[in-house]
């Protein structure tokens, strides 16, 4: 059954719904909600990135991508920046390897070249251990759809190309090789892409909600889905 749930089938999805992307939005207002510093939220929020990682993972989602990190969110004050930065440095750390049974190939997208040599190392070795398993999770850390695609097309003037083809430039996207996310959701209210897959999105169902990132659930996720399998995607057609 397709984004519907009875009480003896799970949610499960078909090849229409391949890869789900979120931009978690609204860690900060719900830590400010309950008045702790907005560090708080992003704990939390990490806490929830599991959740839905994990249950992706079983409704038979192959692709998922969170937005992790922005290239604007530099502009946030340093204690802010340390904190997301400390975080991800501690999924680096365990998480990210252990986190599904194993099943998880993880892949880092966005401009990696900012952070330290060190750390890059250690996001490549992840790569590389996790390369062969069947569901793939981007982190879009520093990343930028814009920055995402000025890069792709100085990659391709390196290699030589006078002109380029819509299949050279998605072959040089961070996510070259991977289908093009069929949902996006975006939790905390706004309204926006914030610069999130530009390129990949243009054929991407959108679902906006309310519910700030810590407290989405897995019925959250069932019913974005459901809206998904509702919607008519004509690309264009009739
Ligand atoms: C999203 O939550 C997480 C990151 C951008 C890293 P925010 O930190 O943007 O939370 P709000 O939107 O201010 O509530
Ligand atoms: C988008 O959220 C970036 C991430 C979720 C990482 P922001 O909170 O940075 O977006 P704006 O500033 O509201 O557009
Ligand atoms: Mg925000």
């Amino acid at each position: 059954m397709f984004g519907k749930k009875n009480k003896k089938q799970e949610v499960q999805v078909d090849d229409r719904l391949r890869h789900i992307a979120f931009i978690m939005d609204g860690n900060g207002r719900w830590a400010q909600k309950r008045g702790m510093p907005r560090e708080f939220g992003h704990s939390h929020g990490g806490d929830t990135f599991k959740k839905i990682g994990r249950y992706c993972q079983k409704i038979g989602i192959k692709y998922m991508t969170v937005y992790a990190f922005s290239t604007e969110n530099w502009k946030r004050p340093q204690k802010e920046i340390d904190t997301l930065m400390k975080l991800l440095d501690d999924y680096i750390e365990d998480a990210f390897r252990e986190m599904y049974e194993d099943n998880v190939r993880v892949k880092f997208v966005g401009n990696l070249s900012v952070f330290p040599e060190s750390v890059r190392e250690k996001m490549a070795k992840i790569e590389k251990e996790t390369e062969q398993k069947p569901f793939t999770l981007n982190i879009a850390i520093n990343y930028g759809g814009r920055e995402e695609i000025v890069h792709a097309c100085n990659k391709l003037i390196k290699e030589g190309k006078e002109s380029i083809t819509e299949e050279d430039v998605s072959a040089s996207i961070y996510t070259a090789g991977q289908p093009d996310p069929d949902l996006i959701v975006r939790t905390g209210g706004d309204i926006r892409t914030s610069n999130f897959l530009l390129w990949q999105s243009a054929y991407a169902e959108y679902y906006f909600t309310k519910t700030l990132w810590p407290d989405f659930s897995e019925r959250d996720v069932d019913a974005a889905v459901a809206e998904f399998y509702s919607r008519k995607r004509r690309y264009g057609g009739v």
